[in-house]
């Protein structure tokens, strides 16, 4: 009789929670895969008085989770208290230096010392699985680290973010403000702790940095990535991109070009009729363009208690199988250092966005700026204003003109946009969205 898996748990909120219910609720199964039990013996939050809505009073209780870590009677951690450093960092590598494999859904921690963490835990000869660490229930991690492990990955993105593009489909779809849904997301435990990770754009960026190392095999590089986030966009856009046959969502994406891997993550028009732009409120995808599998995209719910505690459990039955892999598909100490693509070099179609001041001349010297940096413009949508005092289509007042481009660079964008705000014929800086095409 194989005896059972003893499980610390450090941090008990949305994910915590689910996993202690779900361990209960799955208890059988599990046994059954794993060939023995899996038992939470320890638990760790910051207040123990807090209603979880889970039985903790059978766990010993710990203040301390790096003692949790350290607790001779538990043979796996799972850190789940959040942050790229602090408390969750010395749980991580207490455990580690400790022998005991560790579970973790924090995308942040291992954006930031993943590789440290992945030697930690090889020199250990243990495990360290943060399938849950990218797009929740997902299970993409797996994917690129086992069953595709014999393709050459050319390109991966995705929507990595439940909260943005639950924020997104619902302003687009509900005509929400983006505060009242951002509240929601919080309140139904999709969002991070502090939320300008998911909107500002980091928590996509942190998962992908992950994902790039794992279908590349190049040193985790988060601070390479360019980053936008979703809250400069408005009903305006989104109503703009409906009405030239785009959906607005938040892209990350790693490819690689002939000037070193890109990474970027940005709100991105994507047709309507792309499986991606169909991806709707908390559910993530994740699109791999390998060889020679070809193009696999994956699609399931990217936040939330229980979605992310599937992929807690995946790891854990790992654990409990006795199964150790590399963390990033291969020894660290193979990871290459990547060439960086500049942003400056993107080639891609735009949307622009201008509040144009109504009067002779604008609409010419915008399309002068274009030309002079060769930017082609597919079309061209000037909103009628609102009733003006005096009628003659010279009011001055600022009005939206939204701008196609076929395929440029982003340099050529800048640089004409540069020299529109000198011409003095717009209002304020100009919206400016990616466009993803065939
Ligand atoms: P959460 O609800 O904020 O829970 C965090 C937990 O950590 C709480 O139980 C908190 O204790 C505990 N904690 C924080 N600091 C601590 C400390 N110094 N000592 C002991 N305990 C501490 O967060 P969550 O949403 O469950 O997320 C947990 C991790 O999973 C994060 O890394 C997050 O990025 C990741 N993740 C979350 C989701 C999701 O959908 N929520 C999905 C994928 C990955 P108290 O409860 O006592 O305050
Ligand atoms: N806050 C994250 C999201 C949780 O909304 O996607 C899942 O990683």
């Amino acid at each position: 009789m194989v005896e059972a898996l003893r499980v610390g748990i450090a941090g008990l909120g949305t994910v915590g929670a689910s996993v202690v219910r779900l361990l209960d609720a799955h208890a059988r199964t599990l046994e059954a895969r794993c060939g023995r039990g899996v038992a939470i013996v320890a638990v760790s939050a910051r207040d123990r008085s807090r209603d979880r809505g889970v039985d903790i009073s059978r766990f010993e209780w710990f203040d301390d989770p790096v003692a949790l870590a350290r607790a001779p009677g538990v043979d796996c951690v799972i850190e789940l208290m959040g942050g790229s450093d602090g408390p969750a960092k010395a749980v991580v590598e207490a455990a580690l230096a400790a022998g005991r494999p560790v579970v973790t859904a924090n995308k942040a921690l291992l954006a930031h010392h993943g590789a440290a963490l992945a030697r930690l835990a090889e020199d250990k000869g243990v495990s360290i699985g943060f399938e849950a660490a990218v797009a929740g229930g997902i299970p993409i991690v797996k994917a690129l680290r086992e069953t595709l492990a014999g393709n050459v990955v050319h390109r991966i993105s995705g929507i990595l973010n439940g909260t943005c593009n639950y924020i997104l489909s619902r302003m687009e779809l509900e005509g929400l403000g983006f505060e009242e849904v951002l509240a929601d997301a919080q309140r139904l435990g999709y969002a991070e702790a502090d939320p300008t990770f998911d909107v500002g754009g980091f928590d996509t960026a942190h998962k992908l940095a992950i994902l790039t190392s794992l279908a590349f095999g190049t040193q985790i590089d988060a601070d390479a990535i360019h980053i936008e986030g979703i809250s400069s966009i408005t009903p305006l856009d989104l109503k703009m991109a409906d009405d030239l046959g785009y959906r607005i969502k938040l892209l990350g994406v790693a490819q690689r070009t002939e000037t070193g891997i890109e990474q970027r993550v940005h709100p991105t028009m994507t047709p309507k009729t792309w499986p991606i732009a169909q991806v709707m409120g908390v559910t993530n995808a994740v699109n791999v363009l390998a060889e020679p599998v070809g193009e696999i995209t994956l699609v399931g719910p990217g936040a939330g208690g229980d979605a992310t505690a599937s992929s807690i459990l995946a790891d854990l039955v790992d654990v409990a199988r006795g199964v150790v892999v590399s963390p990033f598909a291969q020894p660290v100490a193979g990871l290459e250092r990547a060439e960086r693509a500049p942003m400056q070099r993107h080639e891609g179609g735009y949307y622009i966005r201008l509040s144009v001041l109504d009067r002779p001349g604008a609409a010419a010297a915008i399309a002068t700026r274009m030309a002079e940096r060769q930017i082609s413009l597919e079309s061209i949508v000037q909103r009628r204003p609102g009733p003006r005092p005096s009628g003659d289509g010279r009011s001055g007042a600022p009005v939206p003109v939204v701008l196609i481009t076929y395929a440029t660079t982003e340099a050529a964008i800048r640089a004409a946009i540069e020299a529109m705000m000198a011409d003095g014929h717009i209002a304020e800086p100009p919206q400016v969205i990616r466009i993803e095409r065939e």
